[in-house]
């Protein structure tokens, strides 16, 4: 039996108004009128893939940017632009269905899948301006079919398709990552494992009509080894927060924003850093997203790779299997879940 949740944002947002105050963000980093632009290194995917001249290069530049920001803009990951605008197009045309139809697919309320907003687990909780849609991919025998829209027709077909080509990437990606530090190729892939697990989660952000007080997801890192964000083409939103300060990601409309989650900051042991992050609101135009969390296996036991821990880098972090499980616990208590294994 599948109960309501509290109200989609969509309808707030629709039905106009002043918003309800547990919306209202009381964090102490505010939001401030405007921001600064940060500068997110776009790093060329096709230089890893084969013997390329340029592959010393683009590692410096991917280096360089998950050991400062967190996070770097790929391009030529293999995708046509065309397919991407398909993945956002099944996304925005779900979101765009009647109420009764998307809540077809709600979650549970003792569930994290489905189509829904925010868990409400104490009174004084700020919640985020957006609705979502939460899809376990991979493994494939923990997909909940059920919950997976069969409006638009072709949306499991896309996602399918699109996190498919992520899975390719995201080994891709982990391999030139050790690289970058001249390490064995495999010592963060093989702590990742071949049946690795990969979460889809479609963000959809109504305008919202106090863009000043109210934040579309509040600042967390993410709990993953990496986390592909395929960014809204044309309304920014996305915030990384760098020297103590907030700067917006910009767009590049068919690059994948590439960060690193938090357990690549601990398999590096903190050499690349897991962003802390947020989504700003805008009062005019809605925006959607879609991340894909690449997560390590459950069983396997993720830690320091033993050549990052040297006399100057003592270690930093535990041993910890099943990061995820810690990770939904602590956060649920606003706390840095990172922060529990650190030693
Ligand atoms: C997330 C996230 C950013 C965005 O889903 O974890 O940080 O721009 N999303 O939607
Ligand atoms: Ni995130």
């Amino acid at each position: 039996m599948v109960e309501p949740l509290s109200n989609p944002v969509q309808e707030l947002a629709s039905n106009g108004g002043e918003p309800p105050e547990r919306y209202i963000y009381r964090g102490s980093d505010g939001i401030a009128p405007s921001f600064p632009l940060l500068e997110v290194p776009i790093v060329d995917l096709s230089c890893f893939a084969s013997s390329s001249p340029l592959a010393d290069q683009e590692l410096d530049k991917l280096r360089l940017a998950i050991s400062s920001c967190g996070c770097f803009q790929a391009i030529n990951h293999g995708m046509s632009n065309s397919f991407l605008d398909q993945v956002r197009d099944v996304g925005k045309t779900f979101f765009a269905l009647p109420t009764e139809e998307k809540q077809k697919y709600s979650r549970a309320v003792d569930d994290t899948e489905g189509y829904g907003n925010d868990s409400v687990l104490s009174e004084n909780q700020t919640l985020d301006w957006s609705d979502r849609l939460y899809l376990i991919v991979n493994p494939k025998d923990q997909r909940k079919l059920k919950l997976w829209p069969k409006n638009p027709e072709s949306f499991r077909e896309v996602l399918h398709e699109y996190t498919m080509k992520l899975k390719i990437l995201t080994e891709l990606v982990l391999k030139a990552m050790a690289k970058s530090l001249n390490l064995e190729e495999n010592c963060f892939f093989d702590q990742y494992g071949e049946e690795a697990s990969m979460i889809a989660r479609y963000n959809f952000y109504p305008p919202c009509p106090r863009p000043d007080l109210i934040l579309g997801v509040k600042p967390h890192a993410d709990g993953s080894a990496i986390t592909f964000l395929l960014q809204d083409k044309e309304v920014e939103g996305l915030q990384v927060l760098k020297d103590d300060q907030w700067f917006n990601v910009p767009i590049v409309p068919h690059a994948l924003l590439i960060n690193v989650g938090d357990q690549v900051e601990i398999m590096s042991n903190g050499m690349f850093k897991s962003p802390m992050h947020r989504v700003v609101t805008n009062s005019e135009r809605e925006r959607m997203t879609l991340a894909v969390f690449c997560m390590p296996e459950a069983d396997i036991e993720i830690g320091p790779v033993e050549e990052l821990v040297t006399e100057e880098r003592p270690r930093m972090y535990k041993k910890i299997k099943n990061f995820v499980s810690l990770y939904f616990q602590n956060y649920q208590q606003g706390k840095r879940p990172i922060d529990t294994v650190k030693l």
